[in-house]
């Protein structure tokens, strides 16, 4: 019987200004995962944790994921697939990506690495089309790839590993729920040109920042006059948790994904720590449940462990 055991991790979509087209993978947290091939043809899906997601392939992600991965082998074949979520569901930390991207890189793997890694990052996008309703691949390529990922074109197909000095992510993800689907259907469908100007130049300063290790840069470019202006009314405390963030020394951030979840990034874990104080000291006063993460790049993607 062959099977694989792999990691697979949260990620940042969007790094504020690249909406759909920057990502971030993160080392913690990350989701575990069994597959097994079969030669009884089909994936069947169980899940381990308590999250209730649908087992019928066509309605998971992971198996949508899946079927687009079988449509293009050659052989009839199966699978058996388990799943234990760490990452919650509409946390804004790439839940259903860690899902989709984990279990093709887990059938690639049983297969010898049939195919590409840009072809899994394609199957891959068919679980973001059933989460949200379109395929984007700022959460499934730096899941599948690790690091900073620039999504230049995702019709075709163009993606970019970016290199990036260290950085230091705190997270706090308020416990409640935001669906990328809503998150993405209240977004204007026209920009203004000078907004448009502006968010040009934040993304080109972001990814020059990233590649020369210009913390400075980094930190001025983090700034999205687009969306996050729409989005951040959804969640509770957010310009608090961002003023008090910037003013503790973080180099700037904002919303994670979709959202809730709200990301700072810094230079140093005394000040990523310090921020997570402070994010846990605000939503205590506000009095909503929360969780925090503290964490670095992940500059491997999805881990086989075993
Ligand atoms: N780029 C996507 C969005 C990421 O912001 O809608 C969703 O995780």
């Amino acid at each position: 019987m062959k099977k694989v055991k792999i990691y697979s991790p949260a990620t940042i979509a969007n790094l504020v200004c690249g909406f759909d087209i920057l990502g971030m993978a993160l080392n913690h947290p990350q989701d575990e995962m069994e597959l097994i091939l079969s030669d009884e043809p089909g994936i069947r899906i169980k899940h381990t944790d308590g999250y209730n997601l649908p087992a019928a392939v066509e309605k998971n992600v992971a198996g949508a994921a899946l079927l687009a991965f079988l449509d293009e082998y050659e052989e009839k074949i199966g699978f058996d697939l388990t799943i234990n979520k760490i990452i919650k569901p509409g946390s804004g930390l790439g839940s259903s990506a860690a899902s989709s991207a984990g279990a093709v890189v887990a059938a690639n793997h049983l297969l010898n690495n049939f195919f590409s890694r840009e072809d899994l990052v394609r199957f891959a996008m068919n679980g973001e089309k059933l989460a949200s309703g379109v395929k984007h691949a700022d959460n499934i390529a730096p899941c599948i790839y690790g690091g900073v990922t620039l999504i230049r074109s995702i019709f075709p197909l163009d993606l970019v590993s970016l290199t990036a000095p260290p950085l230091y992510v705190t997270i706090i993800h308020p416990q409640i729920e935001v669906k990328t689907s809503d998150a993405r259907q209240i977004l204007r469908k026209e920009v203004q040109l000078r907004d448009a100007v502006k968010q040009w130049g934040n993304i080109a300063g972001l990814v020059t920042g990233l590649l020369k290790s210009d913390y400075d840069l980094i930190s001025r470019s983090l700034e999205d006059v687009i969306v996050e202006p729409i989005r951040s009314i959804l969640i509770p405390g957010f310009d608090q948790v961002k003023k008090q963030s910037k003013e503790a020394g973080a180099l700037g951030g904002g919303i994670s994904g979709s959202g809730p979840s709200v990301f700072m990034l810094s230079k140093e874990e005394t000040i990523s720590n310090n921020i997570e104080q402070l994010m846990k000291d605000i939503y205590n006063k506000i009095g909503m449940e929360y969780h925090t993460h503290v964490t670095t790049i992940n500059y491997e993607g999805v881990k086989i462990i075993g």
